[in-house]
């Protein structure tokens, strides 16, 4: 990919997204579970743009939401309603009214409380609603803790006997119709073992619904499958999908998989160009024009992320720290990285950017947001503009008082 003619046209910092790459991703996932019927919920929260979203629509994917706004992207990028879920724990009134409303495939209920505020919405609408319950199988899947969330100790879904009673309270409701179960035990996920501990313990919660007339259609085993941003082993599509098959035999029940990282991590770039060279002591510091505003990974959980430098300079490398203008320490892309002489304006490109990069972004220190712009069959069109500083102030101006 040309990242210096992208860089001086669209002008850093920028995202750049292979959409040609998501398809390929998107397709060897389909593949591997091509032995049953399956809908893949692109994960829209790993990146939500709109052009990004509507990309996975048009290859046939559905989209795990996890607010109304993302319901909404979606739709409006032309999502079937009937492959849209909505999960998460803390659904609002009104976004459980509109996701009735649309008639999504279903909500995953994540607590008692939550289901009976569906419940009695549905009742309010005079509709019934498709729900799928979030269980919370108790398996570590030894990723970093902040994206882990199939333990107890996490406060996502439910347990077992908790997620029987909601079932039971369910089919017995007019208002509520249980089609699905789910689990999603964590993100970056590399090693295959905890979630095929988790899809048995789900699977066999399935067949004892099914002992009690209680028959489910979607067996949702949320995302997470781990990308290569060093050189970590990751997971085969091939051996996930036999995992989790493996454990659903004798079961006629359509997979919905939700994944995000998957499809959108590798595809994504962060170019951000050379600010200055700057030493204090023995410390060697490059400071760039993006910052953890832009790509926030680093600075939250001290993800690594892969620096390529576009430079005219090839003499040696020394370890260098990447830092955007931020008032934070904690405004960095990488730490004692190796990297030869740097002069302004060099590009660098911050590989993996794909997923939870400009969608985690914020305009702390009052800094528009990045532009992004996709690539696909070498054609490159902008799909966000720049914010502007009017964009920022847009929803202040008229209340100085
Ligand atoms: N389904 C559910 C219910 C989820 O909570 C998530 C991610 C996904 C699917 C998609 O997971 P993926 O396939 O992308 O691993 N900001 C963090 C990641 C947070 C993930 C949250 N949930 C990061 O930058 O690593």
């Amino acid at each position: 990919m040309d990242f210096k003619t992208i860089a001086n046209e669209y002008k850093t910092p920028l995202y750049v997204y292979d959409l040609d790459h998501m398809t390929k991703q998107y397709e060897k996932l389909k593949e591997a579970f091509r032995g049953r019927k399956s809908i893949m919920a692109y994960a829209v929260k790993s990146n939500s743009n709109l052009s990004v979203v509507k990309h996975f629509a048009d290859l046939g994917s559905g989209a795990d939401c996890v607010s109304i706004g993302e319901v909404r992207r979606a739709l409006a990028a032309g999502v079937a309603p009937y492959k849209v879920l909505f999960s998460g724990v803390g659904k609002n009134d009104d976004e459980i009214r509109e996701a009735i409303e649309s008639d999504i495939l279903y909500i995953n209920v994540e607590s008692e409380a939550e289901l009976g505020r569906v419940e009695l919405i549905a009742k309010e609408l005079g509709k019934v609603s498709r729900i799928s319950v979030r269980v919370n199988p108790n398996i570590d899947p030894k990723t970093h803790p902040y994206i882990s969330t199939g333990l107890h100790d996490n406060k996502f879904g439910v347990e077992i006997d908790v997620a029987k009673r909601m079932y039971i309270k369910a089919k017995n409701s007019e208002f509520l119709d249980p089609v699905g179960i789910h689990f999603h035990i964590g993100s970056q996920l590399t090693d295959l073992k905890p979630i095929y501990e988790a899809s048995e313990i789900v699977a066999d919660m399935v067949r004892s619904l099914h002992a009690i007339d209680i028959e489910l259609k979607f067996f949702d085993i949320g995302g997470g499958l781990g990308i290569q941003y060093d050189d970590e082993s990751t997971i085969e599509p091939y051996d996930y999908a036999q995992a989790i098959l493996g454990t659903l035999k004798g079961l006629d029940i359509t997979v919905i998989c939700e994944p995000g990282r998957f499809l959108t991590g590798n595809a994504g770039y962060f170019l951000t160009k050379v600010l200055y060279e700057k030493q204090n002591g023995e410390k060697r510091f490059v400071v760039v024009d993006g910052a953890m505003n832009d790509l926030a990974r680093p600075s939250l959980y001290n993800a690594y992320h892969r620096i390529e430098a576009i430079t005219d300079n090839d003499g040696e490398v020394s370890k260098a720290d990447v830092v955007g203008p931020v008032c934070e320490s904690s405004d960095f892309f990488a730490k004692d990285c190796e990297l030869p002489m740097l002069e302004h304006n060099d590009l660098l490109v911050v590989h993996s950017a794909g997923a939870y990069g400009f969608g985690m972004g914020s305009n702390y220190n009052t800094r528009n947001r990045s532009a992004e712009v996709a690539v696909k069959g070498g054609e490159v069109r902008l799909i966000r503009k720049r914010e502007t500083y009017e964009d920022l102030i847009a929803l202040e101006k008229d209340l100085l008082g």
